[in-house]
Parts: structure tokens; C-alpha cells; sequence
């Protein structure tokens, strides 16, 4: 069996609908390992060796997030800076080569404003593109990912279902999923 871990990075898990549905889905399934990354590190101090230890025992990295700002949360970004170590995952260490790197995320805005013709003019895959550039720096396959969008308006059974179809993906070891609630 892959054994995954998904890093979930949601500055606020108790007042979370879709990252919070994804997180609790994905609770207790066999191959899969769930952090709660601002759970974990309330004072922003990354214990970097226990998550390498994380990483190393894992073939599949995702991060699941909410888009801010056109960006990954603030934690993810220095859990990035921090674990990813020179003499561990480049340089004279090669720690996560081999290993699968993918990305969760849902966003407010929907589908069709992150197109080139779209309001922002920019696509999730150009705005994430740095998750890519990351994983071919450090020798890890990139997989892109499973996205949510246009979350505004998505009822109960709507978000259930949705995060049944995000469980699959993560257990199922699927590549792609990109939802339009919009
Ligand atoms: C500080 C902040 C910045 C945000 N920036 C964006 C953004 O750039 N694009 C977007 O589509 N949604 C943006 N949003 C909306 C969140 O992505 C959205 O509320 C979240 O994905 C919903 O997931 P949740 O229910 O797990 O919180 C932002 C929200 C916050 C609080």
C-alpha cells in the first residue's frame, strides 16, 4: 500500500467547512496520515527533524489548503522553507527523491475567474506553478492535484459528496480532480 500523508494547512480548522469536511474524511483510512499543521504548531515553531521523520516514512506528500491571497497559508510556506533543508532534500541530501508531491485546495473565486480569459488571468495551475517548480528541484514526482472552486454556495450534501470524492482521490492514489461549484 502508498502511504500518504497530507499536510493540512488551514489557519483555522474549527471554523473550516470544506478543508475541515476534507480533513475528517480522510481521518482513520489505512495508508493515510493527516496533520493538522496550525494544530500542530500553535506558536509557528516547526519541529523540522520529526516532520523530515514524517516525510521519509511517507511515498506521497499532499498539501491541502485554502487559497489566500493566490497563495498557500503563511505556516505552509515556512513548514516549506524550514523541512525542505539543504543536506536533506538538495544539496548533499537527496531525502525525498522519488516521492510523489501533490496539492489540495479550495478556493472562494470559481473556475472560471482562474482562466486566461478569467478575471484573474492567471489558472490555478500558474498560480500553484511554485509546488511544480518545488517538487522538480528536489527530484519529486508532481501530480497536480485536487481543486475545489467556487465554494460559495455549495449545500451540505454537496460538500459530503465532494469530500467522499476527495477521500477517493487521496486513497485511490488519483492525480487529478478539479470541481466548479459555481
Ligand atoms: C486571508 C484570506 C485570503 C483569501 N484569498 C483568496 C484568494 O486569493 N482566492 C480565492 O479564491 N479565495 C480566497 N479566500 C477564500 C478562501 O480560499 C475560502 O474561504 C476557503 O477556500 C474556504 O475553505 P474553508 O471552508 O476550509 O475555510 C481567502 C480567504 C482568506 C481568509
Amino acid at each position: 500500500m502508498t502511504n500518504t500523508l497530507v499536510v493540512v494547512a488551514h489557519p483555522d480548522l474549527s471554523n473550516s467547512r470544506i478543508n475541515a469536511a476534507w480533513y475528517k474524511a480522510l481521518l482513520g483510512q489505512p495508508g493515510v496520515t493527516v496533520i493538522d499543521l496550525y494544530g500542530r504548531y500553535p506558536d509557528g515553531r516547526i519541529d523540522i527533524a520529526a516532520e523530515q521523520q514524517l516525510i521519509e516514512a511517507h511515498e506521497r506528500i499532499v498539501l491541502q489548503f485554502p487559497m489566500q491571497w493566490y497563495n498557500c497559508p503563511a505556516l505552509l510556506k515556512q513548514w516549506i522553507d524550514d523541512v525542505f533543508a539543504d543536506g536533506w532534500a538538495y544539496g548533499s541530501g537527496k531525502a525525498v527523491a522519488g516521492k510523489t508531491l501533490s496539492i489540495a485546495v479550495s478556493t472562494w473565486s470559481k473556475a472560471s475567474d482562474y482562466q486566461a480569459q478569467g478575471r484573474y488571468g492567471r489558472t490555478l495551475e500558474e498560480l500553484t506553478s511554485p509546488f511544480e517548480v518545488l517538487a522538480f528541484r528536489i527530484d519529486m514526482h508532481y501530480r497536480p492535484g485536487y481543486f475545489l472552486s467556487g465554494i460559495g454556495d455549495i449545500g451540505d450534501d454537496d460538500l459530503r459528496d465532494n469530500a467522499e470524492k476527495y477521500r477517493h482521490y487521496i486513497t485511490a492514489f488519483e492525480y487529478q480532480y478539479s470541481v466548479d461549484m459555481a
